[in-house]
């Protein structure tokens, strides 16, 4: 056990007590975003006067000395410390002596806790955001590729109108666009910089907070201490967002899986992302889909423990919030796997559009252009809809599609049928009709996918 504090202490820690509260087994993820923070600290510090320009030298090469035996392996962090601020600081005190007990100056773990955790939150933030701006290159790339691949639309997972595949991935292609806008307000909102707070009441030296933000590239220092060192809104905010990315790559797993399907024969996962069974040869499951749509479960589970745990916490720090880190290190490493192995499953997987085309052509999606046909031929849609009501039935009994009824079989139910009725209901004329923005007419979807080829292009 090597703890920074015990002067006030009789006895030793109870080992039960030491690893209850040890929190180093999940927090030496952030020794880069710690080591970076007491750089900027004591740079401040020789800045103010507090540390003079030669221990600011001595601290700053000992710091970088742990970042880089850290990273080459030569020292290991392990269990005999508390947390990794302990073991930072005696491992500098180890190596640089006296200068490295000067380290601490001004500073509380709650401030410098709450600034790592900012830290490392940015950074991943950062690293999520690209792995959506592949993903929506993926999917851009599928938009501009199957602009006329006709397919059911769905409601009540019943087919209902004709659209393209284009169509169908340019909906999670909006709700993409909303999760990267998401993570982006998260970051400037939470980019305040709560270093110099101390424990909870600022401290009593002359501290350059502006300093310490602007050197760790914070818009500025956060603005009330107490807030500063127990604001986990951050936290909250980014899971809020990681559980609407998982609702949106699990609903569209939902659906892959769907088409996937023996029934459906939409798509074929390649066999690189598919798995096989034990005992049934002729099995290839979906398992990776399965598996992201059965991830937002843990998803959603840390977003509740935070929001449960931060609920009754008195102000300032408490060590409750100890357990923000772990579920936030666990969804954002959930979440960007996800988004990896999803992106990787849309890349390699074939889409079968004879599969899709015929369905829509089954399911009497052109049924509602039936209608409209009568409309524009004069007919009021109320009695248009009996009308073709009564053709689908016809069909169904026939098991056929409303493009096979003979003209005579039209006209026997209603003379405003003429031959024009077939390229009236064509899938293709269905869907070319369509051609309001949002709509998915080919022209519609071209402007639509230039939008998008602009936003990306503009994304950091
Ligand atoms: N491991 C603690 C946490 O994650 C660091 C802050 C400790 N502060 C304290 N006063 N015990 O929140």
């Amino acid at each position: 056990m090597a703890q920074l504090w015990g002067g006030r202490f009789t006895k030793e820690t109870d080992q039960l007590v030491y690893n209850f509260n040890a929190s180093i087994s999940f927090d030496q993820k952030f020794y880069g975003q710690d080591i970076r923070g007491s750089i900027a600290h004591v740079t401040m510090l020789a800045k103010v006067g507090v540390l003079t320009n030669e221990e600011k030298v001595q601290i700053i090469d000992g710091l970088n000395g742990i970042l880089a035996d850290i990273e080459s392996g030569k020292i290991e962090i392990t269990s005999e410390y508390e947390d990794i601020h302990s073991f930072v600081e005696a491992n500098l005190i180890d190596r640089i002596g006296d200068p490295g007990k000067k380290l601490h100056t001004g500073r509380s773990r709650n401030d410098q806790v709450a600034l790592d955790m900012k830290l490392y939150t940015r950074d991943e933030i950062v690293e999520l955001k690209e792995l959506l701006k592949e993903l929506m290159e993926t999917l851009h790339g599928l938009m501009k590729e199957h602009t006329d691949t006709f397919m059911p639309g769905f409601t009540h997972l019943q087919k209902a109108q004709p659209v393209t595949l284009s169509h169908h991935i340019g909906a999670y292609m909006e709700m993409f666009k909303r999760d990267y806008s998401r993570l982006c307000d998260i970051y400037d909102r939470m980019n305040y910089c709560p270093l110099g707070s101390g424990a909870l009441a600022g401290t009593t030296y002359p501290l350059d907070r502006e300093l310490t933000a602007s050197l760790l590239d914070f818009s500025g220092p956060t603005l009330n201490s107490m807030d500063s060192v127990s604001d986990r809104d951050y936290v909250i905010e980014l899971l809020s967002a990681l559980s609407t990315i998982m609702v949106h790559l699990s609903r569209f797993c939902e659906e892959i899986i769907i088409w996937n399907s023996n029934e459906y024969q939409f798509i074929s996962i390649d066999d690189s992302y598919s798995t096989g069974s034990s005992i049934m040869p002729q099995k290839k499951n979906p398992d990776i889909a399965e598996l992201v749509r059965g991830k937002t479960g843990r998803v959603y589970a840390s977003l509740t423990a935070i929001l449960t745990t931060m609920k009754g916490i008195p102000l300032a720090y408490n060590k409750d919030m100890q357990e923000d880190k772990e579920l936030t290190f666990d969804s954002i490493d959930t979440v960007k796997g996800c988004i990896k192995l999803f992106n990787g499953m849309m890349q390699t997987m074939t889409f079968h559009k004879d599969n899709m085309e015929a369905s829509a052509k089954n399911g009497f999606t052109n049924a509602t252009d039936a209608a409209d046909y009568l409309v524009n031929h004069g007919v009021p849609f109320r009695d248009a809809h009996g009308i073709v009501g009564k053709l689908v039935l016809l069909c169904i009994d026939k098991n056929i599609a409303l493009d096979d009824l003979s003209l005579e079989e039209y006209r026997e139910i209603s003379p405003a049928f003429e031959d024009d009725i077939y390229e009236a209901i064509a899938m293709k004329t269905c869907v070319e009709k369509r051609n309001t923005i949002g709509a998915p007419g080919e022209d519609a979807m071209k402007q639509v996918i230039s939008i998008n080829e602009h936003y990306l292009s503009t994304l950091d």
